[in-house]
């Protein structure tokens, strides 16, 4: 059984005292929670004290992105090494926003999840279509060739650990989710896929999370679909409380 996989994606909000502050307030939230990964991605610039802050309690660390090469003349990136030292566990790739605001494609996030894996960190790949896209048909189609690029080259073992985070971009941020039976549908398509092209263990194991408009009172029907194993929460995930709320609306499934 696949452990559910709640995280919170910070964007680009909160300073450092508020995202300390944050820590603070959830670590209470979730004490008791051992049947679920919590998972928080501030900002770089509060990464290191999120990471501190969160030592010893429920929390994990995710940053929100890394570029791929270990160091060197890149002004204004962080590696995928720098990322971990930080303390993060965890990396969001290939975020909708990442890719439509900042250009990123496929083949990007296929070198940052290669990087992410050699530093040590687990990404979270980020796909999903466009309202046009979803809307001519070609839903599947959008999926099949961002993992494919996305994933290529990877062991069925790294597949296996991967979160994949299944983010229809039209659900983004707009106030409107996936409906249950869409994501149902999308999350089957993608573990099938995932079966056919890196085998049936990496299948079972990878965790396979929705993304766009989940807040408390829909977070239940959505994370108890057939493979769906937990959520990217961005705007609901910025108060504590709403994540807590989240968080415990989608244990008791390990
Ligand atoms: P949202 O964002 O929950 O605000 O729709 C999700 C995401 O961008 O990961």
């Amino acid at each position: 059984m696949r452990k559910p996989f709640i995280a919170g994606n910070w964007k680009m909000y909160k300073t450092v005292a508020d995202a300390v502050s944050y820590v603070d307030q959830l670590t209470g939230l979730v004490a008791d929670v051992t049947d679920v990964d919590v998972i928080a991605a501030p900002t770089f610039t509060a990464l290191y004290a999120v990471a501190q802050a969160a030592r010893g309690t429920r929390i994990q660390v995710s940053a929100q992105d890394l570029y791929w090469e270990r160091e060197g003349a890149f002004t204004g990136e962080i590696s995928g090494a720098m990322v971990r030292e930080a303390g993060a566990a965890f990396v969001i790739i290939g975020h909708s926003e990442r890719r439509t605001l900042f250009g990123e494609t496929d083949v990007h996030v296929n070198r940052k999840a290669a990087a992410a894996f050699t530093a040590g960190l687990t990404p979270i790949v980020c796909i999903g279509e466009t309202l046009a896209q979803r809307e001519a048909g070609d839903t599947f189609e959008v999926l099949d060739g961002q993992i494919r690029t996305g994933l290529d080259g990877f062991t069925g073992d790294q597949v296996g650990q991967l979160v994949i985070a299944y983010e229809p971009v039209w659900a983004i941020g707009t106030g409107r989710n996936a409906t249950p039976g869409q994501a149902a549908e999308a999350h089957g398509h993608i573990r099938t896929r995932v079966r056919q092209w890196f085998g049936g263990e990496p299948a079972e194991r990878c965790r396979v999370i929705y993304g766009g408009s989940v807040k408390p009172d829909n977070a239940r029907e959505l994370i108890t679909q057939p493979d769906v194993d937990g959520a990217l929460v961005g705007g609901a995930s910025l108060d504590p409380k709403a994540f807590a709320e989240i968080v415990a609306r989608s244990r008791g499934r390990v």
